[in-house]
């Protein structure tokens, strides 16, 4: 992670992986019984995943897209029998389209968003309000705790964050319901 920090900036904007506190809270409240589908944008080395992984049930679908070719190699190896797309997320409806699923109960994002272009954010939060499904969740951790939940709220009528404060450094997550569309311009 700290190589691929190094290497690319803003597209990792993390130099570690998340803690385990991190991984269980921002898949916390997840009706694992009732989800049908579930999507994760920006595993990394698979923190979240493993979560994930661990917990889904058996019936359910779950996608992991990651961009970086390294990282889905090693997810692959890590989590044999997962479904790890290499993919950009901001095509996340197009990419669940083509397996066949038009409809997402929670996407759990690791992707650093308030590091991306407006353009890169929007599109990316756009193609994820196409596919989430009515009740459904948009999770986004963060490790600038607070900061941020203007910006989702630009975005997501409902915003709620979750602190977690045993994460090295503090970090937290932002549960998004309700997209309205992207903020408007300043
Ligand atoms: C901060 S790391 C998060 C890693 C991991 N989720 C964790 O919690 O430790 C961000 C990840 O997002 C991936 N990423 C960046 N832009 C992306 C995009 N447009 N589509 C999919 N993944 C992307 C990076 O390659 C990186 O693995």
């Amino acid at each position: 992670m700290l190589r691929k920090f190094a290497q690319h900036g803003t597209s990792i904007a993390s130099f570690a992986p998340s803690s385990r506190f991190l991984a269980r809270t921002i898949c916390k409240g997840i009706d694992y019984d009732a989800a049908k589908c579930i999507v994760e944008l920006g595993a990394g080395t698979g923190p979240i995943t493993n979560e994930l992984v661990r917990q889904v049930r058996a019936g359910t679908r779950l996608v992991i897209v990651e961009l970086d070719p390294d990282f889905c190699k090693r997810l692959r190896a890590k989590f044999p029998g997962a479904d790890i797309v290499e993919g950009d997320a901001a095509h996340m409806d197009k990419l669940l389209a083509d397996r066949g699923i038009t409809q997402v109960d929670h996407v759990v994002s690791g992707l650093p968003l308030p590091s991306f272009p407006d353009q890169l954010r929007g599109d990316i939060l756009a193609s994820v309000a196409r596919s989430l499904a009515p009740n459904g969740t948009f999770r986004q951790l963060t490790n600038m705790p607070y900061i941020y939940w203007k910006l989702y709220r630009g975005y997501f009528s409902d915003v709620r964050f979750n602190l977690v404060p045993l994460n090295l450094p503090p970090a937290g997550v932002y549960v998004c319901r309700g997209y309205h569309s992207a903020p408007v311009a300043p």
